[in-house]
C-alpha cells in the first residue's frame, strides 16, 4: 500500500523535530518500577513547593462548576492581572501556557518563508519548533558567554525580520540581561519588528526590568509571562501575553474561543493573592541555588550562574549523567537537544531533594572521570 497521506501532509511537519519535554514522573515509575512518590523531578523548572494553597482551595470550591464552559475572555483573571500590573485588561491575552502566546505570535507575524524570526543560539526550544511548524525563516544568533548577544541580534535584523524572541532570564542558560542593556536594545529595534520578551522566569529576579513601560510607549513589544514557574501551576497550562492594544486585539482574534480552562483561571486568580507562597518559593530557590553552586564547586563542575530557578552545569556527557540519575529515581534534563550535549540543566528543588541529588553526584561522575584519565 502506498502511503498516500504522507504526500498530503504539510511539508513543514515532515522536517519538524518534536519538543522533548522533561521526562514525566509516571513514565520513569513505569520503566524502573519506582513508586511515583519516591521520584524526584528536577527537569522542567517547576515549583518544588507545589501550587499555592490558595489555588488548591479555589479549585476545590469551583470543581462543581466544570460542566460549564469557562469565561472565554477570562474576565476575573484579567482584571486581577491588570490591577496588579497597573495596565488595562485590553493589554492582556490569556494563553494555554505562555507557549500558546508564542504560537499566536507566529499566527500574527511569521507564517511563511518570507517572514523571518530571530532568537539566540541557546534559546527556549519552542521558538524554533514554531518557526519550523509555521514554515517561517529563522536565524539562531550566536550568543556570547551563554548570554544573548543583543548587538549581534540587532545586526541580524534584515528586511524579512518580523519577530524577535528574547527570554530574560534565558532558558536553558539561566542568564539575564542587565536592565539598561535591555532598554537600549528595545529602543534600537525598528518599530516594524516585534520583540517578544519572554519573562517566564522574571519572578525570580530581584530587580526586574521595567518592560511594562515599553508596552505603553512602543507598538512593537510583547511580554510573555506564565503561572507555570513561580506560581506552581504548570499542570493547568496558564500563561499570558501583555501587549499594546493593537497587537493584543489581533492575538485575541487568533486564539481559540475557550483557550484557557475554568480551573486554571480560578487557580491563577487565587495564586496572585498568595504573597507568602511567592516569598517561600524565592527563599528556597535562592538557598537551593547557593547549595547547588557550592556542591558543583566542590565537585569541580563548571556551571553558568543563574538568575532563574535552574542551573546549567557542565558534566562532560549529559546523556550519561541523565540516565545515571534516572536509575536513582532522579529526573534532570539532558541538554543534547539544545546543542549542549556536555551539559545538564537542573531545577532548584527542596532541601531534601537537593541533598539526594548532591549525594548521588560523585558516584555518577566517577566513571566519566576515570575515562578522562585514561
Ligand atoms: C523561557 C520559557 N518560555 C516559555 C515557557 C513555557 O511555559 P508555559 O507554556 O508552561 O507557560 C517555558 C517553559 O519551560 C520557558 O522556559
Amino acid at each position: 500500500m502506498t502511503n498516500i497521506i504522507s504526500t498530503q501532509i504539510n511539508p513543514s511537519l515532515t522536517k519538524l523535530t518534536p519538543y522533548e519535554p522533561g521526562k514525566p514522573i509516571e513514565e520513569l515509575a513505569r520503566e524502573y518500577g519506582f513508586s511515583p512518590n519516591e521520584i524526584i523531578k528536577l527537569a522542567s523548572n517547576e515549583n518544588p513547593l507545589g501550587p499555592s494553597p490558595f489555588a488548591v482551595e479555589a479549585i476545590a470550591k469551583n470543581l462543581h462548576k466544570i460542566h460549564l464552559y469557562p469565561d472565554g475572555n477570562g474576565y476575573a483573571l484579567k482584571k486581577a492581572l491588570a490591577a496588579s500590573l497597573d495596565i488595562d485588561t485590553e493589554n492582556i491575552v490569556l494563553g494555554n501556557g505562555s507557549n500558546e502566546i508564542i504560537e499566536l505570535l507566529f499566527h500574527l507575524f511569521a507564517s511563511s518563508p518570507t517572514e523571518e524570526v530571530l532568537f539566540s543560539k541557546y534559546a527556549f526550544a519552542v521558538y524554533k519548533l514554531m518557526a519550523e511548524l509555521f514554515g517561517a525563516s529563522f536565524k539562531e544568533v550566536d550568543d556570547r558567554s551563554f548570554s544573548h548577544d543583543l548587538q549581534s541580534i540587532l545586526h541580524s535584523i534584515g528586511p524579512k525580520t518580523k519577530l524577535i524572541f528574547i527570554a530574560n532570564p534565558n532558558n536553558p542558560t539561566g542568564t539575564r540581561i542587565p536592565n539598561e542593556q535591555l532598554y537600549e536594545f528595545l529602543d534600537a529595534v525598528p518599530e516594524r519588528v516585534v520583540v517578544a520578551i519572554d519573562e517566564a522566569y522574571i519572578d525570580f529576579v530581584p530587580d526586574p526590568p521595567q518592560t511594562l513601560s515599553f508596552i505603553k510607549k512602543r507598538e512593537n513589544i510583547v511580554i510573555l509571562r506564565t503561572f507555570s514557574k513561580m506560581h506552581g501551576l504548570a499542570g493547568l497550562r496558564i500563561g499570558y501575553g501583555i501587549a499594546p492594544k493593537s497587537i493584543a486585539n489581533y492575538l485575541q482574534r487568533a486564539r481559540q474561543p475557550f483557550n484557557t480552562n475554568f480551573l486554571a483561571q480560578v487557580a491563577a486568580t487565587a495564586s496572585l493573592e498568595d504573597k507568602q507562597h511567592i516569598l517561600q518559593t524565592l527563599k528556597i530557590t535562592e538557598e537551593g541555588k547557593k547549595r547547588l553552586e557550592d556542591g558543583f564547586n566542590r565537585l569541580g563542575l563548571r556551571f553558568i550562574p543563574s538568575s532563574a530557578n535552574f542551573i546549567l552545569v557542565h558534566v562532560g556527557d549529559g546523556d550519561y549523567v541523565f540516565k545515571s540519575f534516572l536509575k536513582k529515581g532522579i529526573i534532570i534534563r539532558p541538554m543534547k537537544s539544545y546543542g549542549l550535549a556536555e551539559w545538564v540543566r537542573i531545577t532548584v528543588g527542596t532541601p531534601e531533594q537537593l541533598s539526594k541529588l548532591l549525594e548521588a553526584f560523585p558516584s555518577i561522575l566517577l566513571p566519566l572521570r576515570t575515562l578522562d584519565k585514561k
